[in-house]
């Protein structure tokens, strides 16, 4: 699918990969791009610079997203892109809480749900559209230093499989970008395991550059680092020395930290 012409929404879309994807999908001719985020000045200023349409939405909150996709098809008619893209990571594994838990998983792949169950109906009666979830490398691999988002991706992953399963040969496109790691706020250069894990950073225009390539090719995975196709590949030929290769790497990543924080 090409851009131009389309209404498109973007969660998440006043800062990082979101704002990249705004931007761009502007650049290509999209006939309004609306601009939903949390963070309601973050939007107007994404907004103002592209004469897009800034909605606050908490993609956590049902009726929030129900009421971001009316808005839209009240003042543009219809939605052809919609792309869940806000997300969240908290770190820690068994000790994290369960209201962090409960949060990742609303913001993370709840988002997700509400919007397919607030625009699929219509988009099936427009004759199509196209789903992008903004999942993570996290979501086929694993991130080491978050059970949480590890599962919570895992989960996005899972359900736009599904969506495409189900809605694919009604004319809904369903497509997953997995990033490894992506120059925004949510890198934490300070942590030693995400510095390991994305040693090759890259910038939120690389990811909406290679969204739009693989929109024209309808595909559903979405890789701008092509390094993961090929950890993805050795996890699904011998899981258990994916799984092995993987304690190694911790057991050095965990070292170094403990290390770090001694010193
Ligand atoms: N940065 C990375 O390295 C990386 C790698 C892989 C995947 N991702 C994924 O990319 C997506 C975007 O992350 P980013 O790196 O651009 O982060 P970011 O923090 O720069 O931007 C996230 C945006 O989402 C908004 N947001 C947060 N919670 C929200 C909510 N409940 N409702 C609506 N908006 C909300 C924030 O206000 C912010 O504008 C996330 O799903 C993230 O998991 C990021």
């Amino acid at each position: 699918m090409e851009p131009v012409n389309k209404v498109v929404v973007v969660t998440g879309g006043g800062n990082g990969i979101g704002a990249a994807l705004c931007r761009r999908f502007a650049a290509e001719g999209a006939a309004k791009v609306v601009v939903a985020d949390i963070d309601f000045v973050l939007a107007q200023n994404v907004a103002a610079e592209i004469g897009g349409l800034a909605v606050a939405c908490n993609v956590a909150n049902e009726a929030d997203v129900k009421s971001l996709v009316e808005t839209v098809i009240d003042t543009c008619g219809r939605v052809d892109i919609f792309i869940s893209n806000a997300g969240i990571t908290v770190k820690g594994g068994l000790d994290c809480p369960n209201e962090d838990w409960q949060r990742m998983w609303d913001v993370n792949v709840m988002s997700r749900l509400f919007a397919a169950r607030a625009v699929v109906p219509q988009m099936l009666e427009q004759g199509g559209g196209y789903l992008i979830h903004t999942a993570s490398a996290a979501g086929v691999l694993t991130e080491i230093g978050s059970a949480s988002y590890s599962a919570t991706k895992h989960a996005d992953v899972a359900l736009a499989e599904w969506l495409s399963v189900c809605y694919g040969r009604q004319g809904i496109d369903v497509s997953c970008i997995c990033p490894l790691g992506v120059a925004t706020d949510m890198l934490d250069d300070d942590d030693p395991i995400h510095r390991y894990l994305h040693l090759h950073v890259i910038t939120p225009e690389e990811v909406a550059e290679c969204v739009v390539q693989a929109m024209r090719e309808k595909r559903f995975l979405i890789l701008p680092h092509p390094d993961v196709a090929d950890f993805f590949a050795m996890k699904t030929n011998d899981h258990d020395q994916w799984i092995r290769g993987m304690q190694r790497l911790r057991q050095k990543l965990t070292r170094a930290q403990t290390r770090r924080y001694a010193a």
